[in-house]
């Protein structure tokens, strides 16, 4: 049995100010404390039926980490932090990125690594991935790396081959033995991402086998996910979900907690 499932929150480039970004966090904490009251739990405590342990994780945008770990110690909170992406490096001349060593000091445990986005919009090949998901793990943080075919990979059939390589080229060098403790797999399909198109969960089990077979890592899933599907994904055997769009409603948010 699973002991532990993992709700990420990623925010993305969301929301534009820091009071609005405050507002959000409070807003997911007073309702997860009612959520928690309402079933007579203890507040910080959150367990599935099965009595797996439920951690909640937010990846806000970098320069609102500071003050929302603020804010969590400031409400007695125990959300965990995540950043959504790191550099290469430690530190050095490298104007404009951000060390996976500040991302820890900032209080974050996890950093998302070769989301889509980046992959798309930055060029970011399974070679600069690689490097940044090894000095996160150096520097003691937990990556998760992101992983999933694109639309046309998906409809040619190639979803496995893709699969393959992100995770021989991302893992390179990184042995399994190590995984399970200190890394995460999300499952991301980008068709799936943004766009309200979910992978149906019993499809994504198929990519979540064939996952399994390669690493020992805990293995997320995200792409549109929503409260009424949320549950279906942890019933196929995924240890959780990454969630973009619905992070941002509070309400919704805290649907899914509820319905996994
Ligand atoms: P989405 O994003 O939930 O908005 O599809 C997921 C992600 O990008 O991690």
């Amino acid at each position: 049995m699973r002991k532990e499932i993992l709700i990420i929150g990623n925010w993305k480039c969301n929301p534009l100010k820091l009071a609005q970004a405050q507002n959000l966090y409070r807003s997911i904490v007073s309702g997860l404390r009612k959520e928690a009251k309402e079933n007579r739990t203890k507040q910080h405590s959150f367990k599935t039926k099965n009595k797996e342990q439920v951690r909640i994780v937010i990846c806000p945008p970098f320069v609102y980490i500071n003050d929302l770990v603020a804010l969590n110690k400031k409400l007695g909170a125990n959300l965990e932090f995540g950043a959504q992406n790191c550099f290469w490096e430690e530190s050095g001349a490298y104007t404009g990125e951000i060390s996976p060593k500040m991302v820890k000091s900032l209080g974050c445990r996890y950093v998302i690594v070769g989301h889509s986005e980046r992959r798309l919009y930055f060029n970011e090949t399974n070679e600069i991935i690689n490097k940044k998901l090894k000095i996160s793990l150096r520097v003691g943080l937990t990556p998760i790396l992101c992983i999933g075919e694109s639309k046309k990979d998906e409809e040619t059939g190639k979803t496995e081959e893709i699969l393959k390589i992100q995770l021989q080229e991302g893992l390179k060098g990184v042995e399994n033995g190590k995984l399970v403790k200190n890394l995460i797999i999300a499952y991301e399909p980008v068709w799936a991402i943004g766009t309200g198109d979910f992978c149906d969960p019993e499809k994504a089990s198929k990519a979540l086998f064939f996952i399994r077979q390669r690493t020992n890592a805990k293995v997320l899933y995200g792409g549109s996910v929503n409260s009424k599907i949320a549950g279906e994904y942890l019933k196929v055997g995924f240890d959780g979900l990454l969630i973009g769009g619905a992070s941002l409603k509070a309400q919704e948010f805290i649907k899914i907690i509820k319905n996994v």
